[in-house]
């Protein structure tokens, strides 16, 4: 693998991405990892990624320098290239300059790293301090107006640097850096992708599992739609899926998932009907809180009790269930403790969210990819694009997009609005541009509206469009006004007891992406 160095803040999760888009393996590991256990994994290369610090900070994250001697090429990245610089007898002068946003950059000597780039591009920056003197027999590649080493290079060691971030895509030639690194430079062909790794999982699910009965969670997502079609692809039908149909989902997923997902797929499936459970367990709720947790409690006893009946009846036959998948996928790995030194992050629960006395053996075929490169598997496996196309769904479904009470009435209502947003945006070809686009119902809120001869007294719908690359942080999404007008005319004309449509402009942070 390539070894992604994570020094905190967000940077490296992304830079695995970019590695990956160039077809080569990545992983992150923690900037306190020694060279020993570098070398134990035997890389191909090693990027370092930025991070917060300043490298004069006291207990500013630290890398074991002996890393950069074991001849594995190393490319350092912001604060990587800073702390590269250091280590190698280089100098960073805290210069009390801040270059931040798109820089202009001066290509002086393009060598391997810089080959094929204009002269003059823009790059994006975020730091302090800035490398004043590069490494003794480092070639200086690059500069900026405060900045005289922006980029080096040694050939000769395979050690290469650049204190723009070309992970980001305001970055003009950053894949391109990166490609040269990878290919040129480190000489990693371009050769991991979707085949390989269905390949690969199809071994690893079958040695883990042999001839062992398994069972699947199915939510409807993406997530654990692909995982159970590999599972199924390596054992057949030792797997049995489970989904729960709770009555907060949107418009026509049941049947996606009953129809569509099995015919693509051929798993086995149960289908449990819990809407009355539910809706029974959430009468004369409002409070969001106490609404995750009734879902959240609910799904675990229904799901319990399914997996109940069916290790009974395997029991019963002499051959028990032993595993259950999960959909993890590798942020989740990352984010709960993969790497020391990531500013602490928020983490969501799914709503299939286990019990820890678990019973189960976890299967988990996603746990190395990134949810883009989830959707190419799924899209490779021949899943229906309605179910590996679809946006992230909160497990609490509908559910936590009624503010106030949750009733089968304004479930009804809410389906058919957001069944219209869905069916306009991807009418309107948006559905690459949006992340998600939330549709909420205002329950507790009236307006007066006139519609047709009347006064009618009804309720607002929300809608929440908002762009994002891994919903931490989000900006509203800037639709066009006549995509905006189609859809509020079509709900306002078809969905009874809605008068009014409003656009919800909040980035994320201040506002979540949900309402509840
Ligand atoms: P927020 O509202 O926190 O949402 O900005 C961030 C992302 O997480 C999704 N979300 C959830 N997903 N279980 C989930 O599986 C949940 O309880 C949950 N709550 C929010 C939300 O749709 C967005 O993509």
């Amino acid at each position: 693998p390539v070894l992604v160095v994570d020094f905190g803040a967000q940077y490296a999760q992304l830079i695995a991405r970019r590695v990956r888009e160039a077809n080569v393996y990545s992983e992150i590991v923690p900037h306190t990892i020694t060279a020993a256990e570098v070398v134990a994994k035997r890389p191909a290369g090693i990027v370092l990624s930025g991070g917060p610090s300043s490298v004069y900070e006291e207990g500013a994250p630290q890398l074991d320098s002996e890393i950069l001697e074991l001849g594995v090429p190393v490319l350092g990245i912001c604060y990587g290239f800073q702390v590269m610089a250091t280590a190698l007898g280089g100098e960073v002068a805290h210069t009390g300059q801040r270059e931040y946003g798109s820089t202009d950059v001066t290509v002086s000597d393009a060598g391997i790293l810089l080959d094929g780039q204009p002269e003059s591009q823009t790059a994006w920056m975020s730091h302090g301090d800035s490398v004043s003197k590069a490494p003794e027999g480092f070639a200086v590649l690059a500069s900026t107006a405060s900045t005289p080493v922006a980029a080096f290079a040694s050939d000769e060691k395979k050690l290469y640097g650049v204190q723009w971030h070309p992970e980001v895509k305001h970055s003009a030639y950053g894949q391109r850096v990166l490609e040269n690194f990878l290919h040129r430079a480190a000489g990693i062909p371009a050769d991991w992708n979707s085949g390989n790794v269905i390949a690969d999982q199809v071994a690893a699910i079958r040695a883990q599992v042999g001839g062992g009965k398994v069972i699947c969670a199915l939510s409807g997502g993406v997530d654990s739609a692909v995982a159970a079609a590999l599972v199924h692809k390596a054992v057949g039908d030792q797997l049995v899926c489970v989904f729960v149909d709770h009555g907060l989902l949107r418009k026509d997923e049941r049947r996606q998932v009953e129809e569509d997902y099995v015919a693509a797929t051929g798993v086995r499936l149960v289908t449990i009907d819990a809407e009355r459970q539910f809706l029974d367990a959430l009468a004369g709720v409002s409070d969001p809180e106490t609404k995750r947790k009734i879902i959240g409690r609910e799904f675990i006893r229904t799901f319990e009790q399914a997996q109940a009946d069916l290790v009974a009846e395997a029991a019963a036959d002499g051959d028990p269930i032993r595993f259950l998948v999960q959909g993890t996928l590798y942020p989740d790995v990352v984010e709960s403790g993969g790497g020391t030194g990531t500013a602490n992050i928020k983490s969501h629960h799914n709503v299939g969210g286990l019990p820890e006395d678990l019973q189960f053996e976890l299967v988990e075929p996603l746990r190395t990819l990134f949810k883009d490169e989830v959707r190419a598997i799924g899209r490779e496996l021949g899943l229906p694009e309605v179910i590996v196309g679809r946006q992230p769904f909160p497990g609490p479904g509908l559910g936590i997009r009624i503010v106030g009470e949750v009733t089968s009435e304004r479930l009804d209502l809410l389906r058919d609005a957001d069944a219209i947003v869905r069916a306009e945006l991807t009418a309107a070809g948006l559905d690459n541009e949006i992340w998600q686009c939330p549709v909420v119902l205002l329950a507790d809120v009236r307006s007066v509206g006139v519609q047709g001869d009347g006064r009618t007294y009804g309720h607002p719908i929300v809608l929440r469009p908002v762009s994002s690359e891994d919903a931490m942080t989000a900006d509203w999404t800037r639709l066009p006004y006549d995509v905006l007008a189609k859809i509020s005319n079509r709900i306002t004309n078809e969905v009874a007891g809605v008068n009014r449509v409003v656009l919800d402009v909040t980035s994320k942070p201040p506002g979540t992406i949900e309402w509840e």
